[in-house]
This record gives structure tokens, sequence and C-alpha cells, in this order.
């Protein structure tokens, strides 16, 4: 990753951190960008006196902010969070997402589903205007993964490979990641998401539909922020 890169992520991952009072439940993502979210509020979490509590959405987060001293919560000591904060590999102008280049999809995306709010950290690389020239993460159970991987097939027009090809990667639930290459071809992804999440076999895919509300954009420039319009922040 380049140094120019490295500072835009670093750049919306620590203005992310605005979206975070003292008292909140925070999600926390997973990837290289919502690395420097989690760097930030721990540091305030030191430094500033900022309390919070946390739900990790991988093993690498719940490890990392289990070193920054910020306290993890179990899902049967929370109903809801107050926001998440995570990455993306892919965002088009309707806050669509693609998600997964990590392989942390489906944990990111329970986390989503039981937050408030969404607020997504980015460089300006993961914008487009259709999604899909990144290839879809989809992840899936072990039995079987070859049918399912066919079935797949039926509605990708591009290849879909398992992740890690003869050496499978392993999500932290135990299941293999399908990346199925789209192209930049997907028109309607509410619907894609909904036709892919049918077929058995797929445990989660990697496309967040309707859940991000806030865009956090770093650059050399500076950071933008998109907030969706009638969306869960919007002003
Ligand atoms: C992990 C993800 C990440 O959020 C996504 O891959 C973006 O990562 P990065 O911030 O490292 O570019 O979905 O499953």
């Amino acid at each position: 990753m380049s140094d120019g890169v490295n500072a835009a992520k670093q750049a919306a991952g620590i203005a992310s951190c605005d979206f975070v009072t003292s008292g909140m439940r925070v999600g926390l993502g997973t990837g290289s960008t919502v690395r420097y979210t989690v760097l930030e509020l721990g540091r305030r979490m030191a430094e500033e006196g900022l309390e919070i509590e946390g739900v990790p959405t991988s093993e690498a987060t719940a490890a990392l902010a289990r070193e920054l001293g910020i306290p993890l919560l179990e899902w049967h000591q929370v109903s809801e969070l107050h926001v998440t904060i995570d990455g993306a590999d892919e965002f088009d102008p309707g806050f669509n997402l693609i998600k997964g280049g990590g392989g942390a999809l489906t944990r990111e995306k329970i986390v989503a589903q039981a937050s408030a709010a969404m607020v997504v950290v980015t460089d300006p690389s993961k914008q487009v205007t259709k999604l899909g020239s990144f290839p879809l993460p989809v992840e899936v159970l072990q039995f079987g993964w070859e049918v399912t991987a066919r079935h797949l097939g039926l509605l990708c027009p591009g290849e879909v490979s398992r992740r890690g090809g003869d050496e499978p990667y392993l999500t932290d639930n135990g299941g293999y990641i399908l990346d199925c290459h789209f192209g930049a071809t997907i028109v309607d992804p509410a619907g894609l998401e909904t036709d892919v999440r049918g077929i058995a076999g797929v445990v989660e895919a990697g496309l967040f539909t309707g859940m991000a509300d806030a865009i956090v954009i770093g650059s050399s420039a500076g950071v933008e922020l998109l907030l969706k319009p009638g969306g869960r922040l919007g002003r």
C-alpha cells in the first residue's frame, strides 16, 4: 500500500471517531482503514476520558481492541449498538457496498444489522458508479461448496473462485469465501443480495444494501463526508 493511500485511510479512520461519544456501544469493523478508527478510539479512551464499549466484527479486531483496553461486549449483554464503523471494498452512489475483502463479511453484517447506524470509512479508490469490479465475496459452508459455487455461477457472468485455492482461506466462522467476478455489471444490488442469499450453502453475501448511513472518504485533499439523504444520520 502506498504512503498516500495509507494516509488517506488514516484520515478517514480518525475522522469517523467524531460519530462516537461517551456511553456508546460501538460496532468495530475489520480491515486496514477501520484499524485506524479502533486505534483512535483507544487513544481517546486512554488520553481523553472517552468511555465506550465495543462489539468486534472479527477475531483480529477483537485482539486489537483488547490490546488497546477497549471493553468488549458479548451478544447476551447487548440488544442494539449505537453505531458501527467499518470499511468497504466498493461503494456506489446509492450507498450500497461490497464488503468482505478481509473475509469478515458475515460478522460485519450481523454487527451492522444490530446497529442504529452505520458509518463507512474509505478512500477514493473505493468509489464506483456501478458495483462489481471488486469480486463479490460470498461466505459459504464447507459442505457442498462445489455445488454452491455452481449455483452462484448461474448468477455471476465471470469466474467464481474459492479464496486461497487448494489451501482455502477459512473465515472466523470456519466457512469458505467464494469470490464472484461480476465485473461492473451489478445494476440491482438489493435484488442480487436477495438472490445470492437464497442459494443453499450461502452463509452471507458481501453486498450491503440499505445499511450505510454515512461514508467518510479520506484523501490527500482532506476528508469528505457523504451523508445518505433520508438515512439514519442524515441532516
Ligand atoms: C473486511 C472488509 C473490509 O472492511 C474491506 O475489505 C475494506 O478493507 P480495507 O479497509 O483494508 O481496504 O469488508 O471483511
